[in-house]
């Protein structure tokens, strides 16, 4: 356990890049993996959700390496891969961590390969449910033994002779969508998926990019893919744009912070990723866009934040899956807002690296906050002013969740009192050196009992 301190922080001020995007980063990773040749990538995110991608994918046989790095720091990855079809059956177990985004994405890709593998994770990962991928998966041939409720630890048997399969997502997950995707590849034929609502398409992009046939047309207000099984994948240069959902702290801490003026350069700005920024407008943000271009086959921009008075709003469950990871951190913005926002079509939340809806509610009343909470949605009472922080001695439970941990520091930034949560180090496997990022914006977050030096 390592308990942070935010406290009450002076003006944000400056311009950093946030780190690689997570969702990316692991598809680089796992196409690069399937193609033939070298795949080079750039920024890729080298949080420990993304580097247990990367392990899991040489215990699959191919070559994942780290080959340098550019003036930022940020890691040149080169990934040799094994063609389609090509991966070989891990010699032990597969310990995916924290990461669900690891552990579908995989299961899919393996699944149509003939081998047995075993997967596990730690506790949150453990809890999650598989059966949203067991389900699809095992229709194209796929058999898999699970602990109750569909759960990990498992084991899958992946396809000897896998089929095409035409299938309706029961939920709106680019997760689910993309495991499907991955298990179509060495599937002969084609293999079609139908979302009820539009999820990120970075799986999507990424395959056209190495040479996948994936045709997308219109399906209501969701979409339908199908692409063709077993294509020549062509190992290609990767660019990885820094993450909208990593910025998403920095700028809302600039937005509830007084005074503040920061900017987030090289954002990839995917428009199934943005709902938030369209939130924040909505609420009143001072938010800009500028040097929007085309990076990678991503739209990647500069996002500035300003101080600003927030309103509350009532933000519908349309649109949820462009803003699922954003809803902790949309709701510390709420909490400075004048008035109740009001979030709907939070179902998924409960089921994240924790119950998000459930601790996002436990902190924000921990913190002086009211809140109202149901099933799927939560509405969150703004005074207009800095929320109050916590009574010392106590702190949020982070629950095993990065962005849980992330969102409550920056509650306590913009609070009247510090905000210390019980455990930072789980904030590792999405952004790797939060707390240094932060503080060279100006922000004061400490580890708890540490004193900061004059100056510093
Ligand atoms: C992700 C999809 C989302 C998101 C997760 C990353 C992805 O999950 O919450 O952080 O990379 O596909 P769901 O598919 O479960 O909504």
């Amino acid at each position: 356990m390592q308990p942070l301190t935010a406290h009450p922080s002076g003006p944000l001020k400056g311009r950093a890049r946030p780190p690689g995007d997570k969702s990316i980063s692991h598809r680089a990773l796992m196409l690069g993996a399937s193609a033939i040749g070298e795949t080079r990538i750039a920024g890729l995110l080298e949080g420990e959700d993304v580097l247990g991608t990367a392990e899991a994918l040489r215990k699959l046989g191919a070559t994942v390496e780290r080959v340098g790095e550019n003036a930022a720091g940020e890691g040149a990855w080169r990934v040799l891969g094994r063609g389609t079809g090509g991966l070989v059956e891990p010699d032990d177990v597969l310990d995916l961590g924290n990461s669900g985004t690891s552990a579908r994405l995989l299961v899919g890709l393996m699944a149509s390969h003939d081998m047995s593998v075993f997967l596990t994770g730690d506790a949150s990962l453990r809890r999650r449910p598989m059966g949203r991928v067991i389900e699809p998966l095992s229709r194209m041939g796929a058999s898999f033994e699970a602990r109750a409720g569909n759960r990990m630890p498992l084991l899958l048997r992946g396809a000897a002779l896998p089929v095409p399969i035409r299938y309706e997502l029961p939920v709106a997950s680019a997760q689910v969508k993309s495991a499907i995707l991955l298990a179509a590849l060495n599937t002969p034929g084609t293999t079609t998926v139908i979302e009820p609502e539009a999820t990120r398409d970075h799986s999507e992009r990424m395959l056209r990019h190495l040479g996948a046939d994936v045709r997308v047309s219109d399906a209501g207000k969701g979409r339908e893919i199908a692409i063709t099984g077993c294509p020549e994948l062509i190992g290609a240069p990767i660019a990885v744009p820094a993450d909208p959902s990593s910025a998403a702290f920095a700028l809302v801490a600039g937005l509830t912070v007084p005074g503040s003026d920061v900017t987030m350069t090289g954002v990839g700005l995917n428009p199934l990723r943005i709902g938030l920024f369209h939130t924040l407008r909505e609420m009143g943000a001072a938010l800009d866009i500028a040097n929007l271009r085309t990076e990678g086959g991503e739209p990647v921009a500069e996002l500035t934040a300003r101080f600003s008075e927030l309103k509350g709003i009532t933000v519908p469950a349309d649109g949820a899956p462009s803003m699922i990871d954003e809803y902790p951190i949309l709701a510390v913005a709420a909490a400075h807002a004048r008035g109740t926002t009001r979030m709907q079509g939070l179902a998924e939340l409960r089921v994240k690296e924790s119950d998000r809806l459930a601790a996002v509610a436990e902190g924000l009343e921990r913190a002086g906050v009211r809140v109202r909470m149901g099933e799927d949605w939560l509405e969150v009472e703004g005074t207009g002013g800095p929320p109050p922080g916590l009574d010392a001695g106590t702190s949020i439970t982070t629950h095993m969740d990065h962005r849980i941990a992330m969102s409550f520091l920056v509650l306590g930034l913009g609070a009247r009192r510090p905000v210390t949560i019980d455990d930072g180090e789980f904030i590792d496997t999405s952004f790797p050196g939060f707390a240094g990022f932060m503080g060279a914006l100006g922000a004061d977050i400490r580890r708890s009992g540490e004193i900061r030096m004059a100056g510093a």
